[in-house]
C-alpha cells in the first residue's frame, strides 16, 4: 500500500525524522485553519499518489491564511495524472539552500535492500539516474546488520553529502532504516530532503509503500488504507480473494492463470482493433483448482461492471477442470438471473463467449450445452472466441 505525503509525514514524526509543521485538509476552510495554527507562510500541497505534483501546479506557496484557503479552493479538485485531489497537506513553508535525495527500498532483482543518495535531489530522480548515474550513489544493505551509524557514514560519503551536514544526514539516515524496518515498508523515499538556510536538514516530502504482506503485524496500517478511493469492484473482488484489476474496455475477462489472462487481454485488444478499437475492461485471474463458487464469484463482479458488454471466459483447464467452470457459469447465471430489478436484469443481459479446452473439457462442453443459456456462446479456439466477444461488444 502507498501511503499519501501526510501520513507519510505523520509516520517519519514518530521514528523522529525531522519533519515541518503540518495538517491535512480537505476543505478550503480547513486548510485555512490549519494555516492559522501553524503560523507565517505556508505550502499547500495536494494529497495524490503520484509523483510530480509541483510541476503539475498541485504545491503552492500561500502567505496567509485567507490566502491558504484560496489556494487549497484551487488545488482540491484538481485533477494530477489521473489523480483528483481530495485532500492537501498545509505544511510550514522553508526556506531552501540545498535539495537532496535519499531512499530505502526492497531491490527485488540483487534480493537485498538498497539505499540510494544524491545531492541532485528535488527534480525527478529517475532524469538524474539515466543522466548522471554517478551523481546517485547505491548501497546495497544486509537484511541482517541493517544500517547502523557505519553503514549510514557508507551512504552519505558514496552521496558526498557536503560536510557542514554529514552527521545531521547520518542521523536522518539511521532514522529512516527505523522506518522502513518499523513499519515494514518496502520504499521509503525522500525527495527532497533539504538543508534550510541554517544548515538544519529537513524531510521535506515523503513517500512510503508498506508491505502488505506484514499487515498481520500491524493492525495500524488498516486505518491508512484510502479504502474510497479504490475502485469499488476492486475492492469486491479483493473481498472475494479475487486477482482482479479493473481495466477501461468494453469486454469482461475471466480466465485461469495470471499468463493465460494476460495473453486473453492480447488477443482481445488485437480482436477488438476490427470493430472499433473495442477493449478488454478488466483482468480477472480466478487461479488453478478454481471451484465453481469462484467462478461464480467472478462472474458476478465483471457483470456488475457497466462498462462490460461481453464477457470472454477463457480456461485452459489443468488443475482447474473444465466441468467445474462450466458448473460455476451455470450456477452463476442462475443466481444473477434469479433477480428482477432493473440492475439485475441488465447484468443478464450480457452475452458470454466461452471458450474451454484441456481437463473435462468433453464434460464442460457437454455441461453448458445441455443447459442451453440463450447467452451462453461456447467457440473452440482463443482467437476465435476473442473476436465474437470483440464483436458482441461493439454491437451492444
Ligand atoms: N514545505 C515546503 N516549503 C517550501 N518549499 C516546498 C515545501 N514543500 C515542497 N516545496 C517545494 O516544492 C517542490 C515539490 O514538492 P514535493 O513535495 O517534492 O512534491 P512532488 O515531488 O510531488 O513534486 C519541492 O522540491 C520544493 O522545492
Ligand atoms: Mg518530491
Amino acid at each position: 500500500m502507498d501511503l499519501f505525503e501526510y501520513q507519510a509525514r505523520d509516520l517519519f514524526a514518530q521514528y523522529d525524522v525531522p519533519v515541518l509543521r503540518g495538517a491535512v485538509a480537505s476543505t478550503p476552510e480547513q486548510a485555512r485553519a490549519a494555516a492559522e495554527e501553524i503560523g507565517g507562510q505556508v505550502v499547500i500541497k495536494a494529497q495524490v499518489k503520484t509523483g510530480g505534483r509541483g510541476k503539475a501546479g498541485g504545491v503552492k506557496l500561500a502567505d496567509d491564511p485567507a490566502d491558504a484557503e484560496a489556494k487549497a479552493r484551487a488545488i482540491l479538485g484538481m485533477d494530477i495524472k489521473g489523480h483528483t485531489v481530495h485532500r492537501v497537506l498545509v505544511a510550514q513553508a522553508s526556506d531552501i539552500a540545498e535539495e537532496y535525495y535519499f531512499c530505502y527500498l526492497l531491490d527485488r532483482s540483487n534480493r537485498t535492500f538498497l539505499a540510494m543518495a544524491s545531492v541532485e535531489g528535488g527534480v525527478e530522480i529517475e532524469l538524474v539516474a539515466v543522466e548522471k548515474p554517478e551523481a546517485l550513489a547505491r548501497i546495497p544493505i544486509d537484511a541482517g546488520t541493517g544500517v547502523d551509524a557505519a553503514k549510514a557514514r557508507e551512504i552519505v560519503a558514496a552521496a558526498r553529502f557536503p560536510e557542514s551536514v554529514v552527521d545531521q544526514v547520518v542521523d536522518v539516515a539511521q532514522k529512516l532504516w527505523t522506518v522502513f524496518t518499523g513499519a515494514d515498508a518496502t520504499l521509503v523515499e525522500v525527495n527532497p530532503l533539504v538543508q534550510d538556510p541554517r544548515g538544519k536538514i529537513i524531510a521535506l516530502d515523503g513517500k512510503v509503500t508498506l508491505d502488505g504482506n506484514a499487515d498481520f503485524r500491524h493492525p495500524e496500517h488498516a486505518e491508512l488504507d484510502d479504502a474510497g478511493a479504490i475502485d469499488p469492484l476492486e475492492r469486491a473482488a479483493v473481498a472475494k480473494g479475487l486477482n482482479y484489476v479493473k481495466l477501461d474496455g468494453e469486454v469482461g475477462i475471466i480466465g485461469n492463470g495470471a499468463g493465460l489472462v494476460m495473453s486473453t487481454l492480447d488477443v482481445v485488444a488485437y480482436a477488438g482493433e476490427q470493430y472499433g478499437g473495442v477493449k478488454p475492461a478488466n483482468f480477472l485471474d480466478i487461479g488453478g483448482g478454481a471451484s465453481a463458487q469462484v467462478m461464480a464469484d467472478g462472474l458476478g463482479i465483471i457483470l456488475s461492471d457497466p462498462a462490460v458488454k461481453s464477457v470472454f471466459v477463457n480456461v485452459f483447464g489443468g488443475i482447474t477442470a473444465c466441468d467445474e467452470v462450466a458448473t460455476g457459469i451455470v450456477q452463476a447465471l442462475a443466481m444473477l438471473g434469479s433477480g428482477d430489478t432493473v440492475g439485475e436484469a441488465e447484468r443478464r443481459a450480457k452475452p458470454l463467449v466461452v471458450r474451454l479446452d484441456g481437463n473435462n473439457v468433453v464434460e464442460g462442453r457437454r455441461i453448458l450445452d445441455e443447459a442451453a443459456h440463450d447467452l451462453v456462446e461456447q467457440v473452440d479456439t482463443m482467437d476465435g472466441a476473442a473476436r465474437r466477444a470483440a464483436e458482441l461488444a461493439s454491437r451492444a
